[in-house]
């Protein structure tokens, strides 16, 4: 049988309580196929702040370097809202980001027919969209410098950052893109901010000079408000999307929403080589957490994706994704994808039922 080391970050709020649903999903999908995990379950985020005084101890980093995948849940809280950058548990986040090298976040957004009632969107427009978010994540106004705080010249407080990036860090975001719309239904749109930016000038100016090792791919370009607009008028129109760090966390944001809710959107982000950190797009939603309401399901696809992109385990994947279509087919529903005439479950009640989905898979003897 095959075994896997995979690093466990749980984190803050839900972070717990859908890594919890999610280990036990994927234990059961791979077991099917003889596969086994070795977990190590360690602190990020302000879970560890309480614990070590750091976001993103040394131990955590190496432990997350020297897995085979790296399944997280969310961090942050009102708790260490005021501490400083460097003592904020998102700057543990970005800082696993950056250690780990995973400079490309795939972010799927899927209308799942069971759910078009769930989305605020009206059918029709909701209805068959299938888009995927390629989000630039290690650089951009998050990473770039000069940043911090300091005053102008009338003595006013000014906070500043930079948004900066090299020709490398486009281009190879550029070839995961043009690779992933390749796979997908061949069509690409870059959405950036080149009639301002000078950052986005030479996004623009990049992606289309890759463009010439994909003259299969058709490429378009669209501003990111006017790309904001047509996610709402008429998301069909978009198959792959690639964008920068910045405009990526929010158009994903936004592209959730037409699903049904963030709570059901996972993502992979990968970098040339390593191990792959796999993550719903949500938060730790606070408001919810230790409510059992939290909807586990982005963190169950999230896993999904860890066995597809990060251990090359299809079977496994498709196993889980099959699940959790059987699961909102029985009707299960949290409460943020709650609609008339389903049954509402919460995070746990939730878990229980995609293991009996998944346990229906079990081919009999
Ligand atoms: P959030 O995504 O945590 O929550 C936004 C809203 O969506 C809330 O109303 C929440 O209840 C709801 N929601 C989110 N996930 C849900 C789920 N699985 N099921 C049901 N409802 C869900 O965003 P926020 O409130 O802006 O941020 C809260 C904290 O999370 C902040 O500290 C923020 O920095 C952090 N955050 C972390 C990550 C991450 O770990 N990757 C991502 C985004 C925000
Ligand atoms: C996300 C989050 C993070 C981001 C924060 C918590 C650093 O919003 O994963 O989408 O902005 O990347
Ligand atoms: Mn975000």
């Amino acid at each position: 049988s095959k075994r896997y080391s995979i690093t466990l970050l749980p984190g803050d709020g839900i972070g717990p309580e859908v890594i919890s649903v999610a280990k036990n999903v994927l234990n059961l999908a791979a077991s099917i196929d003889g596969i086994e995990f070795k977990y190590e379950e360690v602190p990020i985020g302000g879970a560890a702040l309480d614990l070590t005084g750091l976001p993103l101890p040394d131990e955590t980093l190496l432990s997350a370097k020297q897995s085979d995948a790296v399944l997280l849940g969310a961090i942050g809280g009102y708790k260490w809202d005021k501490n400083e950058k460097h003592l904020k548990p998102e700057n543990g986040l970005l800082k696993l980001r950056e250690g780990l090298k995973v400079f490309a976040n795939l972010r799927p957004a899927t209308v799942l027919p069971q759910l078009v009632d769930a989305s605020t969107l009206k059918r029709e427009v909701a209805e068959g969209v299938d888009l995927m978010v390629v989000r630039e994540l290690t650089g951009g106004i998050y990473f770039g410098k000069p940043r911090g705080f300091g005053t102008n010249e009338n003595g006013e407080e000014i906070g500043f950052n930079t948004e900066v990036y090299a020709a490398y860090e486009i281009d190879r975001i550029a070839r995961v893109a043009f690779e992933t719309a390749r796979k997908r239904k061949g069509k690409l749109c870059s959405v950036d901010k080149a009639n301002v930016l000078e950052a986005s000038m030479l996004w623009r100016k990049r992606i289309m000079e890759i463009a010439l090792e994909y003259p299969d791919v058709e490429l378009s370009h669209m501003y990111v408000d006017n790309a904001a607009m047509q996610l709402i008028r008429d998301p069909k129109q978009f198959d792959t999307i690639v964008t920068n760090n910045i405009f990526g966390d929010i158009l994903s944001d936004e592209a959730s929403m037409i699903t049904g809710s963030i709570g059901m959107l996972p993502s992979a982000s990968l970098g040339e080589s390593g191990p792959g950190l796999f993550e719903p797009i949500h938060g730790s939603a606070p408001d919810i957490a230790g409510q059992d309401k939290a909807n586990p399901l982005a963190t169950v696809l999230s896993a999904a994706m860890l066995l597809k992109y990060g251990l090359g385990e299809e079977k496994a994947a498709k196993r889980i994704e099959d699940a959790v279509l059987d699961t909102l087919n029985r009707g299960f529903r949290t409460g943020d994808i709650y609609s008339t005439g389903t049954k509402l479950v919460g995070c746990k009640e939730m878990g229980e039922e995609v293991l009996k989905s998944v346990d229906s898979q079990v081919p009999s003897p």
